[in-house]
């Protein structure tokens, strides 16, 4: 779905930043131009920031659970 109707960038680029290093919207918009024009997708672009970090996070501490 597209998150930045501006730019348009959808959910799948912002995860696919965040698995490449993206950590912040700061970086996000300076890469990408998220948020960078209306600011309406900067709450929700953050969200899928913040979940793909969580996501990261539980992985890495192995808590996840792994699919048969
Ligand atoms: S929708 Fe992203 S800057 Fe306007």
């Amino acid at each position: 779905m597209y998150v930045c109707l501006c730019q348009g960038v959808t959910d799948t680029q912002i995860r696919q930043a965040a698995e490449e290093g993206c950590r912040s919207m700061r970086q996000l918009g300076k890469e990408m131009g998220v948020g960078r024009q209306c600011g309406r997708c900067a709450s929700t672009a953050r969200e899928i920031l913040r979940e793909c970090q969580s996501n990261d996070y539980l992985n890495m501490a192995g808590l996840l659970a792994h699919p048969a």
